[in-house]
């Protein structure tokens, strides 16, 4: 590094959260939770990942429910007694080494793949019934079925403040559920929760401003959007910075507190004509704080992992550094780097370059 990284190590005092410093773990399905249920193993994972001086953890995507929400085995839910318990576990481990922490709730939607689920004859949810524009695979969700999977939602929030946790996010990105109602390409309904971007913003407003009715005005919310879909990586649900602040206003205002804008490479533009990336210009548009992500101290982007070859060489810290200086946004989240060393945020605070590690896919084999 040439630059000094001392921004990244600035308090945070901002979206209803006091952080010691600005480095999150970006949420990461890891897929060791038996039963879903976060096992003993799991804790540890997390307790290193306090212990490293991470300012903010944020969990792997947590199922909201136990039949629709999840199609990715030995993930973890918030629905058991018995994974209840292991996140308070988790939650205790993760205070007990000074660190924060919040679950990641998740529910796969389109993207469930039921044959890999107790229930593969149950249909998946999604705001019209598909996983690729224009090709139907199930019905679109009915009245009852969108306020079920609301309810979900704000029940998993509610017990995640109730165990401890020091925020929530609801995970609004990659095509899930949320985002099969952002996106006008997956989103064809002519009711009350599709078209404009009212209609499509509605299915997440009514999560937040219920959760926000039960956890108070002072419980972190955040959600987490991306403009790319796994369908589509170059797809931009919001095409302008118009679009985009009709996209997170309506969230605004049904109380969240702060953007996790996912992207694969953090320094790429979102709109023509203006550097700001997606978290910088969610900022702008609303004012309220927000966490970039994306090839964080790595040579390749993530995607690239489930190709030939997976690994990814440490990387220069310093664009980051430039635009954190900006406050072009508040908070970045680093995902692999993180993953394949619990340390890695002591290591850039103590400038101990040369023991960054290489990401190898070796890293997702085990929970270390
Ligand atoms: C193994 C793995 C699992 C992931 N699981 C999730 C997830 O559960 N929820 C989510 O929002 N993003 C998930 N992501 C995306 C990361 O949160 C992050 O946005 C991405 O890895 C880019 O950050 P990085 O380049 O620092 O790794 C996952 C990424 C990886 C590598």
């Amino acid at each position: 590094m040439t630059k000094t990284v001392d921004v990244l190590f600035q308090p945070f005092d901002g979206a209803n959260m006091a952080l010691a410093n600005r480095v999150v773990m970006a949420p990461m399905t890891r897929s060791f939770s038996p039963g879903h249920v976060p096992n003993d193993q799991v804790v540890d994972y997390y307790r290193r990942r306090a212990a490293g001086q991470v300012g903010l953890i944020l969990s792997e995507g947590v199922s909201t429910n136990t039949v629709t929400a999840t199609g990715t085995p030995n993930v973890p839910n918030i629905v058991s007694d018995e994974a209840r318990a292991g996140w308070k576990k988790v939650a205790d481990a993760v205070h007990g080494a000074g660190g924060k922490m919040g679950l990641q709730l998740w529910h796969e939607g389109p993207f469930r793949n039921p044959a890999k689920t107790e229930h593969p004859d149950a249909p998946s949810w999604s705001a019209s019934g598909f996983k690729m524009p224009g090709k139907v695979i199930w019905d679109p969700m009915s009245d009852a079925e969108i306020e079920t999977a609301i309810t979900e939602f704000v029940d998993a929030a509610v017990a995640c403040k109730e165990l401890g946790f020091d925020c929530v996010e609801f995970h609004g990105a990659h095509s899930y559920l949320i985002d099969s109602f952002f996106w006008d390409q997956t989103n064809l309904r002519s009711d009350k929760w599709g078209g404009d971007w009212a209609g499509r913003t509605r299915f997440a407003c009514e999560v937040i401003s219920r959760t926000r009715d039960k956890v108070g005005p002072d419980y972190p919310l955040i959600i987490r959007l991306s403009q790319w879909k796994q369908q589509d990586f170059a797809a931009l649900s919001a095409q302008t910075p118009q679009e985009l602040e009709q996209w997170l206003a309506p969230m605004v205002a049904a109380g969240v507190d702060c953007f996790h804008c996912s992207q694969r490479r953090f320094w790429e533009p979102t709109f023509e004509g203006s550097d700001l990336n997606f978290a910088g210009w969610a900022k702008k548009v609303t004012g309220k704080p927000s966490i970039s992500v994306g090839s964080v101290g790595l040579s390749g982007e993530f995607t690239e992992l489930y190709g030939p070859g997976g690994t990814s060489e440490p990387a220069s810290l310093d664009a980051l550094i430039e635009r954190m200086e900006t406050g072009e946004f508040d908070l970045i989240a680093v995902g692999r780097a993180l993953l394949q060393d619990p340390d890695w945020t002591v290591k850039v605070r103590d400038g101990r370059d040369d023991e960054l590690q290489t990401f190898t896919k070796d890293a997702l084999m085990t929970l270390y």
